[in-house]
């Protein structure tokens, strides 16, 4: 499939996924929206495909948010009618069973910084900053912002970002908990690519049901969530892979899955 504003290519069983407009620091426009979309449900079909990294091109966005020249003379009605951003957060996140990874290489505002939150999980590389800016325009985060970054770095500095649009970099977005790891920023493609591997290389299924369980953390009460991880463990306990996965371990071999 070709797209328009971004890019897709296959690197064994990890797919990569750019967003590739880098005269507008990578701002997200509908077109971006509907390429993305389609990428990640191509990506979810294909069996052959284990782990997704999204990132930004040129050297200096990831995404620099959505594309305020296509909002400023939006009317209120259309952005109600239409739902606006209602599609990036059902189906990005919701639709997305398989793990995928946001490669964060320069600024991440906005709906960049909310898409980046969207991911399991984000590597940075030293040139990151995060920010939501929003308040600046005269609007707010819609993409989920102040719920995302408000569970992943607490309320004090969330409010503090929301409130001033101030940004913060890879080191204090490590230190806060925003982001898994902060790389090199010569390395970041590599080191996201190589670890998307790893995962990709994991029993699919298992894969799938580890991801499931750590995002019900943040839907559920700790006793249901608890109860469903036990019952996602039994399930897995009944899969070919999970006969496989501990043969080979005693065998000392490696395991051969079957995503079932
Ligand atoms: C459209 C954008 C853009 C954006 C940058 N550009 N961000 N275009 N939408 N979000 C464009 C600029 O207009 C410019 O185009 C080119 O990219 C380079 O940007 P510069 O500003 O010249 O670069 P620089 O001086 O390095 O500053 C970088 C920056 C700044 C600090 C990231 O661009 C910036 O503040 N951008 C906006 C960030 C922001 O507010 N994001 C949140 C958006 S709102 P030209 O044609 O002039 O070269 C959002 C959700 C809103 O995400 C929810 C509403 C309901």
């Amino acid at each position: 499939m070709s797209y328009d504003t971004i890019t897709v290519e296959s690197r064994d069983k990890v797919t990569l996924v750019t967003i590739n407009r880098p005269q507008a620091l990578n701002a997200l426009n509908t077109q971006v929206l509907e390429d993305l979309i389609a990428a990640f449900a191509a990506f979810e079909k294909d069996d052959t495909q284990g782990c997704l990294v999204l990132t930004g091109s040129g050297d200096k966005a990831f995404a620099a948010g959505a594309d305020i020249k296509e909002m400023a003379d939006k009317p209120a009605a259309e952005f109600y009618n239409e739902d606006f951003f209602a599609r990036w957060t059902s189906n990005l996140v919701r639709t997305t069973r398989k793990p995928w990874i946001a490669a964060v290489n320069g600024f991440a505002l906005g709906g960049g910084c909310e898409v980046a939150m969207m991911a399991d999980f984000i590597l940075a590389s030293e040139k990151a900053k995060f920010g939501q800016p929003e308040i600046k325009l005269g609007v707010a985060p819609g993409m989920g912002g102040s719920q995302r970054l408000t569970r992943a770095v607490g309320k004090a500095k969330a409010m503090e970002m929301c409130l001033t649009g101030r940004m913060m970099d890879a080191e204090e977005a490590e230190r806060s908990g925003l982001v898994a790891r902060v790389v090199p920023h010569d390395q970041l493609l590599e080191d996201a690519v190589k670890t998307a591997a790893a995962i990709a290389a994991m029993p699919p299924m298992a894969a799938k049901v580890n991801k499931e369980m750590v995002n019900a953390a943040f839907e559920t009460f700790l006793d249901q969530g608890i109860l469903h991880e036990r019952r996602l463990f039994q399930i897995l306990a009944a899969t070919e892979d999970k006969a496989e996965g501990m043969a080979a371990f005693i065998e000392k071999r490696d395991g051969e899955w079957k995503g079932r």
